[in-house]
């Protein structure tokens, strides 16, 4: 198991790029593969979760080719994939392994998924049952929620689905299924959840219909293969976005940005925290809008965060911790039980955490109550096998009274492998 030090920081300066875009990097894979012709992606996120996606697309047949740069992938249309001959395994990738479910269960063959001991402990219902109702027929562990899963390829009919939360991951293993699926596929959510898939599938070509709580698609129509551009992951940038502000004397240029409004609520609600952040120089690329983010230090105070702020910025929870961990006041989590079946607990994990940092929290069942304070003590935080524990815990690192540790930090490199390299080149101590 490997540590991880850190000093407190003197300032955070100079200018960055992030890895691409997590999410968007899976999708254009998958896209990618059952496309008609060749597909080319430039700016894929090199992370674990991502070659999880890749590695599953080989092992049924499709070619991908790497040079370092760019992927070139040889789409072979809706029903080109392979039958794979052994279990596909996603590692930590729940992205991977809930929207390669939905896009299994129309193919015409049997397939195995698997994970690691984190991922084969998160909740796998909320997917299977919408592709059971679309006539899909797939097993798990624990009475079916459980991977690994066995999925027998059926043809599927389109439904009409109402998710009770607000997850890209549900709506996009409906929305894959509905590719396959004769009729109209419909899926609802109780708020907006990030709409890459929605946006890609456009890009590819697809005729997809967004209304105010949902999206509809026609099934059985071929996409046609393209070139993506992977934006740097907001999620990745958010780190530097709370380490550039909580940490005095900060400025921070960081290139290249994916903006989607469906995953900037980092950026709103550090902004209403009193954050000082500027977009610049917005443009599109593939279809969705890319800015630079210009980030100087600010004092913070304690907001309330809740509603449909929640599903805008749920990946980020963990670094706004942090943030309210270092802001004037009380900062109030809801609606955000969603947290707690993420890579780990994340509610449970960040106040265990913070807690050792002398941070006062109370925990609630779908959120908690964080009072902040000047500074952090120096003090051993656990990963509990998650990437975004880690990282946020070595942000707070840059504002301790001391030497602070993180232990077990081998997942960062599930979504951001060099983050620590990153972080050493922009920070004076
Ligand atoms: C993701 C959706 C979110 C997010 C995850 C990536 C995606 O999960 O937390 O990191 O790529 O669709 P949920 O759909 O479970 O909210």
């Amino acid at each position: 198991m490997q540590s991880l030090t850190i000093q407190p920081a003197r300032a955070i300066r100079g200018e960055i790029t992030v890895p691409g875009d997590k999410s968007i990097s899976h999708r254009a894979i998958m896209f990618g593969s059952i496309a008609q012709g060749i597909t080319t992606v430039r700016g894929f996120l090199r992370g674990e979760d991502n070659f999880a996606t890749l590695n599953a697309f080989r092992a049924m047949g499709i070619g991908i080719e790497d040079d370092g740069e760019m992927l070139r992938i040889k789409g072979m249309g809706l029903h080109g994939l392979d039958e794979p001959e052994d279990v596909l395994d996603c590692g930590n990738s729940g992205t991977s392994m809930r929207l390669i479910t939905g896009l299994l269960a129309g193919q015409r063959f049997f397939s195995v998924l698997t994970g690691d001991r984190y991922l084969r402990k998160r909740p796998m219902a909320r997917v299977i049952e919408p592709l059971s109702e679309m006539g899909g027929c797939i097993f798990g562990r624990a009475g079916g929620d459980k991977a690994p899963l066995a999925i027998v390829g059926k043809e599927l009919t389109g439904a009409t689905y109402s998710s009770r939360v607000a997850s890209a991951q549900v709506k996009s293993a409906i929305l894959l299924a509905g590719l396959y699926a004769s009729g109209e596929t419909e899926v609802r959510e109780p708020h907006l959840s990030r709409d890459h898939s929605e946006r890609m599938l456009r890009h590819f070509g697809a005729v997809v219909e967004t209304f105010d709580g949902g999206v509809r698609m026609q099934g059985g129509r071929e996409l046609e293969g393209r070139d993506i551009i992977v934006p740097g992951d907001i999620s990745s940038a958010a780190f530097f976005l709370v380490a550039a502000t909580i940490v005095p004397g900060s400025e921070l240029l960081i290139r290249g940005v994916g903006v989607n409004p469906t995953r900037t609520g980092i950026i709103d609600i550090l902004i209403a925290m009193g954050a000082d952040i500027e977009l610049l120089d917005l443009r599109q690329a593939s279809g969705e809008p890319v800015a630079d983010l210009l980030v100087r230090s600010a004092r913070l105070k304690g907001i309330e965060i809740g509603g449909d702020l929640v599903p805008r910025a749920i990946d980020e929870f963990p670094i706004i911790c942090v943030a309210a961990s270092l802001a004037e006041g009380r900062t109030v989590i809801r609606d955000a039980r969603e947290l707690r079946v993420k890579e780990t607990d994340r509610i449970a994990a960040m106040a265990a955490n913070l807690r050792k940092g002398g941070v006062q929290i109370v925990e609630t069942e779908d959120g908690m109550e964080i009072t902040g304070r000047e500074t952090l003590l120096g003090s051993v935080a656990e990963s509990f096998g998650d990437h975004r524990i880690a990282m946020s815990m070595l942000v707070a690192g840059l504002v301790a009274d001391g030497e602070s540790e993180v232990r077990d930090v081998e997942c960062i490199s599930t979504s951001f492998p060099d983050f620590s390299g990153l972080l050493a080149k922009v920070m004076l101590v």
